[in-house]
């Protein structure tokens, strides 16, 4: 088994090749003068099961063609088996057409990544399970909510608890981490979305009073849909609020606007390499997932089961 790198997330394909006790497969992927991406394996790769990690973040489109190169040099260099493992799958909102006339973009982002010979792939906490089925070839969909659980436990686990969905479209995403706190109760947030980019709280369902809410969703990107929920549960009466998030987008000043939001702590993991400034915000936390993505490959390495994971 070999595990190969490309740009988007060094720190966690190395905290990923650790947990296996195995190096990082030695190949450059860099740029040449007008930015087209060049890659080169420098050892051996025929006949091995190569696991390929690179979240598909910003930049979004460049971190996806080096995917693809990478997986196009692996292909070409005869590894038995690509396994492209994507923490984050970028385009993954893009899921279906919102109006005549729009693209399937993570439709289209699928098929480019089995064209260029991926043979299968693990994501984490993929948008839509359905996106799984985008996919002609096998996909693991990974779930943070293991992690999120035993950290909920340790820290909030000894007052009353109320996990909050903060739109009516994560609710299944919500049930599942309360089953796994002894079947916390479940609030959601009533959200409705104008215009996009735009989000506004009507209502909440459930009662919250006195409780420490633990609103979970899979993506936090402007930040606005999640700190509008804060303010919103803070107002119904809610001791605390604190958001676990699998997937820290934090595009533009959403840092910012979580450090003046409501939220008593923003939990992400690090399937998206933390910013200088997500670093730097003592609201942000992260916690590892490389111990999970390291198991999975174990598992699919020696053929065993992976939702066996989350028994
Ligand atoms: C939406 O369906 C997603 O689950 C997130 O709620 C959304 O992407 C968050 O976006 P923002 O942080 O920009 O409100």
């Amino acid at each position: 088994m070999k595990i190969m790198a490309g740009n988007s997330n060094l720190p966690l394909a190395r905290a990923i090749a650790a947990y296996l006790e195995l190096p990082l497969t030695d190949a450059s992927v860099r740029r040449f003068a007008d930015d087209e991406v060049f890659v080169e394996i420098h050892e051996n790769v025929r006949g091995e099961d190569v696991f390929v990690v690179q979240s598909t973040s910003h930049p979004t489109n460049d971190n996806l063609m080096e995917l693809l190169i990478c997986i196009d040099a692996l292909r070409r260099a005869s590894a038995k088996r690509i396994t492209a493992v994507i923490p984050y799958f970028g385009y993954a909102r893009q899921d279906r057409k919102p109006g005549p006339r729009t693209p399937i973009s993570a439709k289209l982002v699928a098929n480019l990544i089995t064209t260029a010979g991926a043979d299968r792939v693990l994501a984490v906490d993929l948008h839509a399970g359905q996106i799984q089925g985008f996919f002609d070839i096998p996909t693991d969909n990974l779930f943070a909510a293991p992690v999120m659980a035993a950290d909920v436990q340790a820290r909030y686990g000894a007052q009353p608890l109320m996990v909050v969905s903060p739109d009516v479209g994560g609710v299944v995403r919500a049930r599942a981490l309360a089953k796994r706190l002894d079947n916390a109760p479940l609030s959601i947030v009533d959200k409705r979305r104008d215009k996009p980019g735009q989000s506004e709280v009507m209502n909440i369902i459930g009662d919250v009073e006195g409780r420490a809410c633990i609103l979970i969703d899979d993506i936090i990107d402007s930040g606005g849909t999640l700190c509008n929920a804060a303010q919103a549960l803070m107002d119904a009466g809610a001791a605390s609020v604190t958001a676990y998030l699998s997937h820290g987008v934090l595009s533009g000043s959403a840092v910012e606007r979580v450090n003046k939001s409501a939220l008593k702590e923003l939990v992400i993991t690090d399937t998206i390499q933390p910013t200088e400034a997500t670093q730097q915000s003592d609201r942000i936390r992260v916690l590892s997932i490389a111990p999970l993505i390291g198991e999975a490959i174990r598992r699919i390495a020696d053929e065993s089961s992976v939702s066996s994971l989350f028994d």
